[in-house]
């Protein structure tokens, strides 16, 4: 079989993801590859580290990008908080909340709907009537921003709501993060995570994930072992608080997307990264709706 070079053609992306990614992050992704033990690396994953600390709005030491797209966030967090025969409240207004479904029962756990119709926003009073009528529930998994319709829930209500019923929280922001304020520490989410290739502007591959000290108390106390052996967090070792802080997984990472992470941050602190703060009236063009992303961010 003859085998020639893959010369992508030049597109415009427009579409909810992936986005077009600048030259910058581009370039970063031509440099060598080192080890994943290289102190360089580790040095390199501290800084990704700090910088989606910021972009999640967190202190989470627990802040890392899981090396493998969005879908691999979601399972991360479902695999970690959800434990075979627990409850779980899935808010389901699209796609994305039915992946949910499946995940949780992929788990063993059970999977309570909470269903409202597309294009509208998740009914914070009917989250509400849920979590009064299964008061053994754990967890309640939403998605901040339907990609397949552009409706977005109210991330802060929800979440008080499922803290107030004792429930841990799952948030998906694949779409949202860097399109629209996302604040983990300010709004009390347990469990979250994205993508890079949508607001972020950086290549396809990684999921940034966070988890708040409750989270990763569920973690550490599981009665049965993480059904997955790539997404277990017990074996991030600073979860353990061993061998170091650093949020090292114990496979090789995805070095070279990392690098573009990297670069992403750069440059979401040198120029659009005080959008991460703003509320939704003060972005442009978002008016509820997540669509429109960061004007040129990385320009
Ligand atoms: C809301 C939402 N969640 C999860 C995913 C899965 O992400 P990925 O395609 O990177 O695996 C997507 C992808 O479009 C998404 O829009």
């Amino acid at each position: 079989m003859e085998t020639r070079s893959f010369n992508p053609p030049v597109r415009t992306l427009m579409g909810p993801g992936p986005s077009d990614v600048h030259p910058r992050i581009l370039e970063a992704l031509s440099r060598p590859t080192i080890g994943h033990l290289d102190p360089a690396f580790v040095a390199m994953m501290e800084e990704v580290k700090e910088l989606l600390q910021y972009a999640f709005q967190t202190e989470n030491p627990l802040t890392m990008p899981v090396s493998a797209p969005g879908s691999a966030g979601m399972e991360t967090c479902f695999a970690n908080l959800v434990e075979p025969g627990d409850k779980v409240i899935v808010c389901q207004n699209g796609v994305f909340g039915g992946r949910m479904k499946e995940n949780v029962e992929r788990c063993g756990g059970e999977a309570v709907m909470v269903q409202d119709a597309w294009g509208a926003a998740v009914d914070p009073q009917k989250l509400e009537g849920a979590l009064k009528a299964n008061p053994d529930a754990k967890v309640v998994a939403f998605v901040h921003a339907e990609t397949s319709t552009g409706a977005q829930s109210d991330a802060k209500i929800l979440v008080e709501l499922a803290h107030k019923h004792g429930c841990l929280t799952i948030v998906d922001t694949v779409t949202s993060l860097g399109g629209t304020p996302v604040k983990v520490d300010e709004w009390g989410i347990d469990a979250i995570y994205t993508g890079t290739q949508k607001c972020l502007s950086c290549t396809p591959g990684l999921s940034p994930i966070s988890f708040s000290e409750a989270a990763l108390e569920k973690v550490r106390n599981r009665s049965s072992k993480v059904q997955s052996w790539f997404l277990d967090l017990n074996l991030v070792n600073g979860v353990l608080g061993r061998w170091r802080q650093a949020c090292i997984p114990p496979h090789s990472a995805g070095k070279r997307a990392l690098r573009s992470a990297r670069g992403t941050g750069d440059a979401e602190r040198g120029g659009a990264g005080e959008r991460l703060g703003a509320s939704p009236e003060q972005s442009p063009g978002t008016q509820g709706r997540p669509w429109k992303p960061w004007a040129s961010p990385l320009s």
